[in-house]
């Protein structure tokens, strides 16, 4: 998308010119919700964001340089995908020592064994779900936290699950310090510490789910809680060379249920850390057949 896409798409999620100038920090989410930042330039975008969210400048300067890369690249081509990004302090959500790699394209070490996606992978993934404000979502592979976060800014009903106890407690406590700091958005984020393959049954079904580790099939559980019309995303192959698929479930006049996949990379190999099991308290393998 060049440049007078961006500006118009932009355009269309609320009009620029609207965006009323607060001169005070971290504004409730609930007024936030309806503006678009300035794209015209760093300088613009970094000022309103100071305005509105007291956020630091160099990170914001390099989250508006990695948005431009997103966009050329193809991985946001949507206005409210656009906004998502841009909404979400990425560097909120990585090791201290990794600071000032935040916005680096490649993914990074969180700790635990397991990593932060790169912000391209989390812009087209998410971007492919499209998803609406209102929809149900759930996440399988909380990490960090910052997939939730930016999910937070597409609708009100995220849940998310995380496989290793102290990561989801680390991400639920940034949850919760954000959500003081008046990013209330991430109140629509319910968190739990579970084995993902399952799902989490008594919140479904969702319209879309993303799964973030990968694995050699599509979890059957996660299949079923996804509603006929949904779409999920999630990196199914051997380990190491998963690629990532767009499933749908479609049902037809007859009542047969469908379910069709693509491959949002072309068949490009994107490795994922594995889907992992838990076996009691303990996790213990994979969950790959
Ligand atoms: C690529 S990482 C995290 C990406 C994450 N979405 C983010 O924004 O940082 C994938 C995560 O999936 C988690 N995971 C692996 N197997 C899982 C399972 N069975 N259930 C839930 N989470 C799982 C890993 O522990 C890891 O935190």
């Amino acid at each position: 998308m060049d440049r007078r896409h961006v500006l118009a798409a932009a355009a269309a999620c609320t009009s620029v010119s609207a965006i009323p100038m607060v001169a005070q920090a971290a504004i409730p989410a609930s007024k936030l919700a309806d503006t678009f930042p300035p794209i015209d330039s760093s300088r613009a975008y970094v000022d309103w964001m100071i305005q509105q969210r007291a956020e630091s400048a160099d990170p914001l300067a390099e989250r508006y340089r990695r948005f431009q890369a997103l966009v050329n690249n193809k991985d946001l081509w949507e206005a409210r995908n656009m906004r998502a990004f841009l909404m979400t302090p990425r560097e909120e959500f990585v090791l201290p020592r990794n600071l000032p790699r935040a916005y680096e394209h490649a993914f990074l070490d969180i700790g635990y064994g397991v990593t932060i996606s790169g912000p391209h992978l989390v812009g087209r993934m998410t971007s492919i779900i499209d998803v609406k404000m209102g929809e149900k979502v759930l996440e399988v592979g909380t990490g960090s936290g910052y997939q939730s976060a930016y999910l937070a800014n597409l609708t009100d009903k995220v849940w998310t699950v995380e496989i290793i106890k102290p990561l989801a407690q680390r991400t639920r406590s940034i949850y919760d310090k954000l959500i003081a700091r008046g990013y209330g958005e991430y109140q629509a984020i319910q968190s739990k510490n579970a084995d993902g393959y399952y799902g989490w049954a008594e919140a479904g079904p969702f319209d879309k789910i993303i799964v973030t580790c990968g694995i050699d099939h599509i979890p059957p559980p996660l299949l079923q809680q996804l509603k006929v019309g949904g779409t999920m995303v999630i990196p199914v192959g051997p380990p190491g060379a998963q690629r990532v698929l767009r499933v749908t479930k479609e049902q037809s006049a007859s009542g047969a249920v469908t379910v069709s996949r693509s491959d949002i990379y072309g068949g490009r190999v994107v490795p994922f850390v594995p889907f992992t099991k838990l076996d009691g308290d303990t996790i213990k393998g994979t969950h790959n057949r």
